[in-house]
């Protein structure tokens, strides 16, 4: 029978290894696409996490991602099933996001994630028949046109605002921490109160999106719509 390889005895010293000299980390520009954002008003699947989806550019019927996988984090309640869902990159930042706040005392839940193009449907009518398609515009995406249906998008909330999607969340600690590190997780602010005229949505200190680390620290940085980080780094 084959002894098994020999194994340095536990109480043996290390050998000493002369120090390896690691050449300094050389600073890589972000993969930026080089790919078309959209074709006649279609979004550019293939723009994987950098998927840009807005007022002018539409998800291709029927889509759904493929990796959908439930964040493990706290949620309020009312999110039940795929609502609780994100594609499997965005899902494990989140859990990162959640943990990086529970550390800070910072506490958070998340109020709603992936969401099908039919309970878009769904919502978008309901806050048409609440607030009128104008005012409803401004807050809703039509189905088809929401970052949630993309699983990179979530809403998050804190108690301090009784877990409401409310722009006062922003003067809250639990705001305050999101605004300053929510790109550090790979998530930006999406639509910001500096950008209502550009995304026409007012602002959402709520709606985070994920595009990776790299990503949401540039646009956090040169604070610019996603859009325009997009266009403006293609060219
Ligand atoms: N509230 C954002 C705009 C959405 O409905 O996707
Ligand atoms: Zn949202």
């Amino acid at each position: 029978e084959d002894e098994p390889a020999e194994e340095p005895a536990a109480d043996e010293p290390e050998a000493e290894e002369a120090p390896v000299v690691e050449a300094p980390p050389v600073e890589e520009p972000a993969q930026m696409p080089s790919q078309p954002l959209e074709q006649n008003g279609t979004a550019n699947v293939k723009l994987d996490t950098l998927i840009l989806v807005n007022k002018q550019i539409a998800l291709p019927a029927g889509y759904k991602p493929t990796d959908l996988v439930t964040a493990n984090i706290d949620f309020v309640d009312t999110a039940s099933g795929e609502r609780r869902m994100l594609r499997k990159e965005a899902a494990q930042a989140i859990e990162k996001l959640m943990a990086g706040a529970k550390a800070a005392g910072i506490d958070l839940k998340g109020t709603s994630a992936f969401r099908s193009y039919d309970y878009q449907v769904q919502l978008f009518n309901a806050y048409v028949a609440k607030d009128g398609k104008e005012q409803a515009m401004k807050y809703s995406a039509p189905p088809g046109h929401s970052e949630h249906q993309t699983g990179l998008a979530i809403d998050v909330s804190s108690a301090s605002v009784g877990y409401q999607l409310t722009q006062s969340l922003e003067q809250t600690k639990e705001g305050k921490w999101l605004a300053d590190n929510a790109h550090t997780y790979g998530f930006i602010v999406r639509y910001q109160r500096a950008y209502e005229a550009e995304t026409g949505y007012m602002f959402e200190p709520w709606h985070l999106r994920y595009i990776g680390v790299e990503h949401a620290t540039n646009v956090h940085k040169t604070n610019v719509p996603f859009e325009r980080y997009l266009e403006q780094s293609m060219n």
